[in-house]
């Protein structure tokens, strides 16, 4: 965008107090001072500063998605929409989700340029909490409730050839949807693939619907509507130990 847009977006005046100020040497961009406002910057890149102040620069970004249904979790495709499509506007280079959720699934994806904290949200060994509110085709009887809790044979085998249960998660029932299908939230701390439907597969049930609540300390934001984004809070930066 141009320089004056961003310093206008800034804060730092009107476009005209803007150019004059720039005249008179006070902004640098990547530690050069600049004299014209009409020159282009890239605000995710380049380093501007205002009378020495760094404005807005961040080496790493981080937006929080409402994934809609349709859309792939992937940062290329050749076919369907992907969630970095959903960004475009941005022109932030190198972004990519935290995990994957299905094409039919929606709800909270983080997108950043932060290896690191997309490793650590990962790791298996991390052990980082999800909620899910998952639509069900049938109820859960208790027996179903209590496998799922402890662990169910989802078809995963460990090295040595055993069975690799799901790690323990919890249940909570959330009674009826307007189409009068069960309703429950499922926390889990692993990430397997199709996890959720699989485990619910392994008690005889199918998944209808599928939202991501939450992830870690990061919950998904009401305000937001399916395929809408915003960037996160400092709060929610500090939750996940970035800030
Ligand atoms: N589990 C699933 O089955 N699908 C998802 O998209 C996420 C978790």
């Amino acid at each position: 965008m141009r320089l004056d847009k961003f310093l206008g977006l800034m804060g730092v005046g009107t476009r005209k107090q803007i150019k004059e100020y720039v005249k008179n040497g006070r902004c640098q961009v990547n530690g050069i001072v600049v004299s014209k406002a009409d020159i282009h910057v890239n605000e995710n890149e380049d380093e501007i500063a205002f009378d020495g102040n760094v404005l807005g620069y961040s080496k790493y970004h981080y937006f929080m998605l409402y994934k809609p249904q349709g859309v792939v979790s992937a940062t290329t495709d050749g076919r369907n929409t992907t969630v970095l499509d959903l960004l475009a506007e941005e022109n932030v280079k190198g972004l990519s989700p935290a995990g994957r959720l299905d094409i039919d699934t929606e709800g909270l994806l983080l997108l950043t340029d932060d290896g690191g904290l997309i490793h650590r949200l990962l790791s298996p060994k991390k052990h980082v909490d999800k909620v899910y509110e998952v639509h069900l085709a049938s109820s859960l009887s208790e027996d179903d409730i209590d496998k799922l809790q402890k662990g169910v044979d989802i078809g995963d085998k460990k090295d040595n050839g055993d069975i690799d249960y799901t790690l323990p998660a919890k249940v909570i029932d959330k009674g009826l949807d307007s189409e009068n299908r069960p309703v429950v939230h499922l926390i889990i701390h692993e990430g397997r693939f199709h996890q959720v439907k699989r485990m619910m597969e392994a008690v005889g049930n199918e998944v209808l619907f599928l939202k991501r609540l939450s992830m870690g300390p990061l919950v998904l934001d009401e305000k937001l509507m399916p395929g809408e984004y915003r960037k996160l809070t400092d709060e929610e930066l500090s939750s996940l130990g970035v800030k």
